[in-house]
């Protein structure tokens, strides 16, 4: 049986739900992968809870938090440890990133993985930050590091947008993708088509599901959207491009008079990320387009997403499902970090 041991940064929604997914799935893990999975750090704004090295009782630890304890009170909180030097001076295999995106500096997501390639330590991320910012340098100091970054966690998550993409198309190549790759705007789209919702009352809805970014506008504005087509053209079309190259709109523009003239016309609006190759160079939005109700994306509802890749010899590949939650994110964290161990 293969053992690995992680480091776990940011117990926000999605650290949560992770460090409980490896609890509760550690039967099933061991069971169909010869795997067990060992948290052996977690860092958080703040401090650090490190247990000598040893595997810290994370079932023991969530119950804490979950009956209101607080991380300080915890034995193993090492106060004033910060991400960088944690990670510097614990062994483990792989990085979980689970911090908040910052679309700025990638913060603190980049210093978390820095001290991860200087110790060729794997890298799983749900943070997108430092990959859509930093993409091609990155993967290049990785591959010269020995590490290696995982991120379908921050490509649309339960959505398996990458997996598809890489390894089920390697016997083809992918022409063109489209999706609709955020959760929020599509569950706000459809509330305000379906049930006549304002704006702002699905996007608070969105909120209280916990699967809006911390700062909406990345939602809303198409960032996030924009942020994952970046990563699909990055990885899965080789190309070296940022969110300034993505024709980005976002959904606030949109108006429920706009969405009844869709409607009386057949049609329905949808937050659409898509990417083309035109000459050797891939074309890339994210905007709101009204679609036809039998194009396959229109179906698409509330919290789901989907991709649609042209290929050469495999056709056209859509894959649908894959709601945004934070449970979805963390189940995608730890594909991401059996496929560590699976993919050699
Ligand atoms: N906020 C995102 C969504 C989840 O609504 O799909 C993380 O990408």
């Amino acid at each position: 049986m293969n053992r690995i041991s992680l480091i776990i940064c940011g117990l926000g929604n999605v650290g949560r739900e992770f460090a409980g997914l490896v609890v509760d799935k550690a039967e099933s893990v061991t069971r169909r992968f010869s795997l067990a999975i060992d948290v052996v750090a977690i860092a958080e704004l703040g401090g650090s809870l490190v247990n000598d090295g040893k595997a810290l009782p994370v079932a023991d630890i969530l119950e804490h938090l979950r009956t209101g304890g607080s991380l300080e009170s915890l034995s193993y909180w090492k106060k004033g440890l910060a991400g960088p030097d944690l990670i510097a001076t614990t062994k483990a295999d792989v990085v979980v990133e689970t911090t908040p995106t910052s679309l700025k500096d990638g913060e603190p997501a980049t210093s978390h993985m820095n001290a991860a390639m200087k110790r060729g330590m794997d890298i799983v991320t749900a943070n997108k930050g430092p990959m859509v910012l930093f993409y091609t340098d990155m993967t290049n100091r990785a591959r010269e590091a020995g590490s290696r970054i995982f991120i379908s966690a921050a490509t649309a998550a339960a959505l398996p947008t990458l997996d598809v993409g890489v390894l089920s198309t390697a016997g083809a190549d992918v022409l063109s993708f489209e999706g609709i790759l955020n959760g929020t705007t599509n569950f706000i789209l459809t509330r305000m088509k379906e049930s006549g919702s304002t704006y702002e009352a699905a996007l608070r809805e969105a909120q209280e599901m916990g699967i809006a970014e911390t700062n909406p506008t990345l939602d809303v504005e198409g960032f996030d959207t924009a942020n994952k087509c970046v990563l699909i053209a990055n990885r899965i079309f080789g190309m070296n491009i940022g969110l300034d190259d993505v024709d980005r709109t976002g959904i606030t523009g949109v108006t429920p008079e706009d969405i009844e003239k869709a409607t009386s016309e057949g049609k329905v609006i949808k937050l659409i990320g898509q990417g083309h190759l035109d000459g050797g160079k891939l074309v890339v939005s994210a905007k709101p387009a009204a679609i036809e109700k039998d194009h396959p994306l229109a179906s698409i509802s509330l919290s789901e997403k989907a991709i649609s890749y042209d290929t050469d010899t495999m056709g056209r590949i859509t894959v649908s499902g894959g709601k945004s939650s934070p449970v979805g994110a963390a189940a995608a964290l730890l594909k991401d970090v059996v496929h560590t161990a699976l993919l050699r």
